[in-house]
């Protein structure tokens, strides 16, 4: 069980366990709990109606980020006050990170916020969506456009859940999954998890599995306590997302089916470069390049930085003309610098 602490109380907890059904003796003495859970997940979502059959209500919602949206919010608000839900009710969310950000919202404006909490079902959901408060919708073609930043009372992380979770969904958890411990390596976490990717198909069941989802959890629920709404720290786990949303804007233009994964897993490549070019590390981009590829991951943007400089200047963490670039030093060590995307452009491409 590792705590999220803000301000020094106890904001949050994430907690592991082997089994979905683990999550009953959370829920004990809870004397009001509604289910939401993606459509994809009906399986899991009888399994704890039947360990928990207090659970007063379950609503299954489809998911797509189309339908991460304010309807999706109002459909939840519905069901909670037609089932009667009350102040101290408790909303517990059975899904990827889209479920997990509409579901957490919902409960945070329902009669003026009552608690939540998350079962994440994607491998991106445990290590990252499900963990740190971040809520919200879609909104004018804006990516995560409404939301509040609240804590989930709990996390439940589960990975034998992550089982049924399709080839693609899985490798693009899987570049997060690096992220998380190329920011904290914790012991050559890292190395052994490169390792754990590369050695053929998945036992999500088993302990290894557990211990390191558990783990990429654990730090993200640190980050999350020491610097709870990103004025600092929390801006590390936007290693190669600048680059990632560059290549995610292009490739809308354009109709390419890229993942969010695929291009983080690209992105950390190109910080990799940059920090390189930049000086701040040796060798860092051919040895990522060859744990990434090893680990299944897809290394090159289709993309060169020319194209994508324009989409970086309107990321919304640019502020005055300069982006939060986070940078690798070493593996386990990362650093935030200020830089224009001029600037960037130049280190990039520069022979
Ligand atoms: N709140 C945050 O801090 C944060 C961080 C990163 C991403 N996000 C958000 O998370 C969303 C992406 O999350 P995601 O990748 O988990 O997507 P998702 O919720 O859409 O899930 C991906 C797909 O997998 C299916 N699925 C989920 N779990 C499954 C399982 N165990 N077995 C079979 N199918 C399963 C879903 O139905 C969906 O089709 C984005 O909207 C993004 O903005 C939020």
């Amino acid at each position: 069980m590792t705590e999220i602490r803000i301000e020094g109380k106890v904001a949050g907890r994430v907690v592991g366990g082997a089994t979905p059904t683990d999550v009953v003796p959370l829920l004990e003495g809870e004397q009001e709990v509604f289910l939401v859970y993606d459509a994809h997940l009906a399986p899991a979502a009888s399994a704890l109606l039947e360990a928990f059959p207090a659970i007063r209500s379950a609503l299954a919602l489809e998911t797509s980020e189309e339908e991460k949206n304010m309807d999706s919010v109002l459909l939840i608000a519905r069901s909670l006050l037609e089932a009667g839900a009350s102040r101290k009710a408790l909303l517990l969310a059975i899904g990827g990170g889209i479920t997990t950000d509409v579901a957490g919202f919902a409960a945070s404006v329902y009669k003026r916020g009552i608690r939540y909490a998350n079962i994440p079902t994607t491998l991106l959901a445990q290590v990252d969506a499900g963990i740190g408060g971040k809520t919200g919708v879609n909104f004018e073609d804006y990516k995560n456009m409404l939301g509040v930043i609240v804590q989930p009372v709990f996390t439940f992380v589960c990975s034998s859940l992550l089982a049924t979770l399709p080839r693609r969904e899985f490798l693009s958890g899987a570049s997060e999954l690096l992220k998380t411990f190329l920011i904290e390596d914790r012991d050559g976490r890292y190395g052994r998890t490169v390792s754990l990717l590369s050695s053929g198909s998945p036992d999500f069941g088993s302990d290894i599995w557990q211990e390191t989802v558990f783990e990429a959890a654990s730090v993200k629920a640190g980050i999350v306590s020491r610097d709870p709404y990103e004025h600092g720290e929390r801006r590390k786990l936007n290693l190669g997302h600048t680059f990632a949303h560059a290549i995610e804007h292009e490739a809308r233009l354009r109709g390419d089916d890229i993942t969010h994964g695929e291009a983080v897993s690209m992105g950390i490549l190109l910080s990799a470069r940059l920090s390189d070019r930049l000086g701040l590390s040796k060798g860092m981009e051919g040895r990522l390049r060859q744990d990434f590829l090893q680990a299944g991951l897809p290394v090159e943007s289709p993309y060169p930085p020319e194209v994508l400089a324009g989409a970086m200047e309107k990321d919304k963490k640019a502020e005055g003309g300069f982006v939060h670039f986070v940078l690798l030093e070493d593996i386990g060590r990362v650093v935030v610098r200020d830089l224009s995307v001029a600037m960037a452009l130049k280190a990039l491409t520069d022979n």
